[in-house]
């Protein structure tokens, strides 16, 4: 029988890079091809070759006969949470339960370990009929089986787009009156020079003002430099961001929405992050942003006829936005995780 061997990844070995994106791709796809969210390989190529001043990230290769069966990932945060990493296992599934996504985990385990990292994150995607727990599914029953705890559900879902604009234009007449103090602006590509610095603070609150359930997250480093080292990779991935705040009458970025296409995904668009800030809650902002950026994609992206989502089971307030607007489940995704002794 062969022996299994884990090799750091060179992002900039192509041949390397490739057969690595590919066994991940091929076991986050497996069984779920109509709904998974990978990766796409160009778009983690890039994130891979640049170094990022917000995270560190390496992969690993599990190789079986010089072939890459399992692919390993690892990320540490290196402006705040600094006694987190986040790792990611795939198996292609035709080397499963050989102990193989176990070594790789442990491998990555030691790596976070020796960088100082006790609190290890991890994700796993399954099927919406499947129930929260995802009892019988192979993410969830390798996680528990490692030591990881469900910290936080989320359920994945889709909108066909366009929604009708009849129906936009209702809820955003219906809205209207109760945010009649805030401004709306829409834009898509770079954030303005004059509101980056309010983006940066409201974008960094996201982690720990949405819910988090057991995910024991601290707050982000608010950092404009990061945001436009983020705007740099982003369109360097060939994708292209959609976005709306809403200003209070001193010009304050008080709510935001942001959504992202990519050249690597016909016809697909990813809805990113919404946030209100706590104290100017109560106006329907939540929904005024969301239709309004709904507006703008399909106004300047007509070939956009889906669009994916994710909120924690428990956000009930933000899915009944979503649902207004015709988004349906059809995923679950559930985050892990695990305190290192
Ligand atoms: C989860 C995954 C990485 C497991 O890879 P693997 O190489 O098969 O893992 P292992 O062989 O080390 O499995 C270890 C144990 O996990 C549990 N397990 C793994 N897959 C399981 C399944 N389909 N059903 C039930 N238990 C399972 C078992 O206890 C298994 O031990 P056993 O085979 O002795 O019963 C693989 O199925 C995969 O790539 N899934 C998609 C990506 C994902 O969800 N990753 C996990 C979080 S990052």
């Amino acid at each position: 029988m062969s022996t299994f061997e884990i090799v750091a990844l060179d992002p900039f070995d192509a041949p390397m890079f490739d057969a690595w994106h590919a066994a991940y791709f091929v076991a986050e796809t497996h069984g779920r091809e109509g709904t998974a969210a990978p990766w796409q390989l160009e778009e983690l190529r890039v994130l891979m070759q640049q170094p990022s001043g917000r995270n560190w990230s390496a992969g690993w290769c599990g190789l079986v006969a010089g072939e890459v069966v399992t692919a390993g990932w690892l990320q540490t945060p290196l402006l705040d949470n600094l006694e987190r990493a986040s790792l990611s296992v795939h198996t292609v599934p035709d080397a499963r339960r050989r102990g193989h996504g176990t070594a790789m985990l442990a491998h990555l385990e030691q790596v976070a370990l020796d960088r100082g990292r006790m609190l290890i994150g991890a994700e796993s995607s399954w099927g919406y009929e499947a129930g929260a727990d995802g009892v019988g599914e192979p993410g969830p029953e390798f996680l528990r089986r490692t030591g990881y705890d469900l910290a936080l559900s989320d359920v994945q879902r889709v909108a066909t787009l366009p929604v009708p604009e009849e129906v936009l234009g209702r809820l955003a007449a219906e809205a209207a009156p109760h945010h009649a103090a805030y401004s709306l602006r829409s834009w898509s590509g770079r954030i303005p020079d004059e509101l980056v610095l309010g983006w940066a603070e409201l974008t960094a609150s996201i982690a720990t003002e949405a819910p988090t359930g057991g995910l024991e997250l601290e707050p982000e480093v608010a950092d404009v430099a990061m945001v436009r080292e983020q705007e740099d990779v982003v369109a360097r991935q060939g994708r292209a961001k959609y976005n709306t705040v809403a200003l209070d009458a001193e010009g304050a970025v008080v709510a935001y929405t942001d959504l992202a296409t990519t050249i690597h995904e016909q016809g697909r668009a990813y809805q990113w992050g919404t946030l209100v800030r706590r104290a100017h809650r109560g106006h329907r902002l939540g929904l005024a942003v969301k239709v309004a950026n709904l507006r703008l994609l399909q106004r300047e992206r007509p070939d956009i006829t889906r669009l994916v989502t994710y909120n924690a089971e428990v956000n009930e307030h933000m899915i009944g936005v979503n649902e207004q607007l015709g988004f349906v489940p059809v995923a679950r995704l559930g985050e892990y995780l695990k305190r290192l002794a």
